[in-house]
């Protein structure tokens, strides 16, 4: 054989090696490959070894050399593979998974008010400080107090079945009273007139029904506030400045509201109140003095008290504090929606 055959052969022996113990992954691969390299019987450095002997005598301290070479290459390599296994880390137990104090928590879905339902308490609190207090009414009313009381006879267009949710079981029978659901807050000015004595100074917020058919600025179920001041001494500028009082602190200072004159059978002068946005001016509500057949109907004396009342509707002021354009958007349960506030 020749020379240049003989340290071909090594070399490819060299390789193969670094090539096992490189990537040999535990110690039986490492066992293996000294086996197959470096064993003392059928190893292939041995069996190179003995392929120098067929070489001729002057090539034989260079082939010598080569062998040395790659024989401590090979050890190398197997004490290498040796070594790094050794300084692998044992093999990972399963463990069961361990609390981390130091992982961020899963923030819950913590519900919110309702806008509705914010806008409410917001109203209470700024006419708390103009001194008025809450009070409450049923949304199932009679005649007595949805009309009658408030001085809307019975041929008034206002009764009109088809302006009301009046409630089949209760029908007009005889003798049998006519429920409705509320059309109007103003119910609850009568409650409370006929159960105190003057002076008033009260809010009422809440649900009313009237059987529009929904669009964007009109749903059969909405929310008023009512607003009712009886005193000895109380003029429509009271009135007119406690509106714009109201209209500044929720809407802010730069909000434009104008009083329009109208018609109220409760109310004797009447007015409709306006806001304006966006180049228009937009109904909220109604006021005006009380009128004196009513204050008759719950039994004080006009000739001693005097007062106004208004109605607001509490939709329109949270759609124009937010920005809301479509009521309906308030009752779709639309979380996405309802998110936002
Ligand atoms: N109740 C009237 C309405 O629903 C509003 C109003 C209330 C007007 C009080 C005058 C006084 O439209």
């Amino acid at each position: 054989m020749a020379l240049a055959d003989f340290l071909k052969q090594l070399d490819e022996v060299a390789v193969q090696a670094a090539q096992v113990f490189g990537s040999a992954a535990d110690a039986e691969a490492v066992e293996a490959g000294r086996v197959e390299f470096m064993g003392a019987k059928q190893g292939r450095l041995k069996a190179a070894q003995k392929g120098m002997g067929v070489l001729d005598k002057a090539e034989r301290p260079a082939a010598g050399k080569r062998f040395n070479e790659v024989k401590e290459q090979i050890d190398a390599a197997f004490q290498a593979a040796v070594e790094r296994l050794a300084a692998k880390p044992p093999a990972v137990r399963k463990m069961t998974p361990q609390f981390d104090p130091t992982v961020p928590g899963t923030p819950l879905r913590i519900g919110r008010l309702h806008p509705i339902t914010q806008t409410i308490e917001e109203l209470k609190d700024i006419m708390g400080r103009l001194g008025f207090s809450v009070a409450d009414g049923p949304e199932i009313e009679d005649e007595r107090h949805n009309f009658e009381a408030l001085n809307i006879p019975r041929e008034h267009p206002a009764r009109d079945p088809l302006d009301n949710f009046y409630l089949a079981a209760a029908g007009h029978a005889s003798g049998v009273e006519t429920a409705l659901l509320r059309s109007q807050t103003s119910t609850v000015q009568i409650r409370v007139m006929e159960k105190t004595p003057p002076p008033i100074r009260i809010i009422c917020l809440g649900r009313v029904y009237r059987p529009d058919t929904a669009d964007a600025t009109h749903y059969p179920m909405f929310h008023q506030m009512e607003g009712l001041l009886i005193d000895t001494h109380v003029t429509m500028a009271d009135l007119k400045s406690v509106l714009r009082l109201f209209a500044t602190s929720y809407l802010g200072r730069d909000v434009h509201i104008r009083f329009r004159p109208s018609f109220f059978p409760f109310t004797e002068p009447s007015v409709e109140v306006d806001f304006h946005w966006d180049g228009q001016w937009i109904e909220f509500g109604g006021a005006g003095m009380v009128d004196p057949n009513v204050l008759n109907a719950v039994g004080y004396d006009p000739e001693q008290v005097i007062g106004f009342a208004f109605g607001l509707g509490i939709e329109r002021l949270c759609m124009r504090r937010h920005g809301i354009t479509d009521i309906r958007e308030f009752y779709k349960n639309d979380v996405r929606f309802l998110h936002q506030f």
